[in-house]
């Protein structure tokens, strides 16, 4: 049995991310009845940046998984200065039973993942933000019924992580994905390719524009992410310039579908790529979309045991019902 890793929106088949997110309504439901990682067996949770749900999400949900978080914060190990990611890899497996890495480069992780016995889990690199989509993709699923066929609009920063990741994610789940930002801040060819190509399995679709009322016209699902990404601090004038034209305001949330949710990852600015009102008012679901991080991510790390063939029987025996 080969290990799972999730390291891209992509790592799951359109059914799989089915089953995760079914599994996750279960685990949110009755959230202390799979415990894949009872003994207490550890997760190792690495962060290279700062963070506040991703950090509290894994510790929680591993603890509630029946295990034991151990939380290592920037500069605390030998990780990528003194020893090869390769070489880390090696020792982890012997020790913990997931790997769950925030980082830099995709490069990074691949490496991980390559060298690991154990699932290794993307929780943010500069490429993807897969966990926050499962979140997401969760929320949309309580808020709409269903992903399948749905509109999401995502303006502002189209280059980021967060776009690649809503844009994939999205047309994995079936959605009418548009990505609206500026000519130089759209996703990479790459990306696009490889939505369009799932897109094409699922029903989804994909649009990539710089105009923001194409993409929300009539959608369901309105998306932003901080125009300043950590490490960009330096541009922050230019890119408030820049970005300008694609805040979620009630400008913009008028030209959505009456009634469309909106979507935050957070942390927010209000003002900036969002307004007050719009965060903190009733089509807002940024409270439990944060929420959902903890649901999510518990039932892809019992997901991933499961399928990697690292879950007891009694474990598999409960992932399985719970996804359906
Ligand atoms: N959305 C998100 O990843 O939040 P943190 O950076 O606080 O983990």
């Amino acid at each position: 049995m080969r290990i799972r890793h999730f390291l891209t929106d992509l790592d799951l088949s359109p059914a799989e991310l089915d089953q995760v997110l079914t599994l996750a309504a279960t685990m949110k439901a009755d959230p202390y009845a799979i415990k894949p990682l009872a003994g207490p067996q550890t997760a190792a949770v690495f962060f290279d940046k700062t963070s506040t749900r991703t950090r509290f999400s894994f510790a929680a949900g591993i603890s509630a998984l029946g295990g034991s978080p151990l939380v290592v914060n920037p500069g605390e190990s030998q990780l990528g200065h003194k020893e090869t990611i390769a070489d880390t890899a090696r020792v982890l497996d012997r020790m913990v039973s997931l790997i769950i890495w925030r980082t830099y480069a995709q490069s990074g992780l691949k490496e991980m993942a390559a060298y690991s016995s154990v699932p290794v889990i993307n929780a943010l690199s500069d490429d993807y933000h897969p966990c926050q989509l499962l979140a997401d993709l969760l929320t949309v699923r309580e808020q709409l019924g269903t992903t399948q066929g749905r509109s999401l609009a995502y303006l502002g920063d189209a280059a980021n992580n967060m776009a690649n990741s809503y844009l994939l994610a999205g047309v994995n789940a079936g959605m009418d994905v548009r990505i609206a930002g500026p000519q130089d801040y759209l996703p990479e060819p790459r990306i696009v390719e490889a939505a369009r190509a799932r897109a094409a399995q699922t029903g989804g679709s994909v649009l990539i524009t710089s105009d923001p009322a194409e993409a929300l016209r009539g959608a369901e699902v309105v998306a932003t992410d901080t125009w300043i990404s950590m490490g960009q601090e330096q541009e922050k004038e230019a890119r408030l310039q820049l970005f300008g034209e694609y805040r979620v305001d009630a400008a913009a949330m008028a030209q959505a579908a009456p009634g469309a949710v909106v979507l935050h990852c957070l942390p927010a600015y209000r003002g900036v790529e969002i307004s007050a009102e719009v965060l903190d008012g009733p089509q807002s679901v940024v409270w439990d979309e944060a929420e959902n991080r903890l649901h999510a991510q518990k039932a892809l790390m019992a997901w991933l045991l499961v399928e990697s063939g690292l879950a007891d029987a009694e474990t598999e025996r409960l992932v399985r019902a719970g996804t359906r």
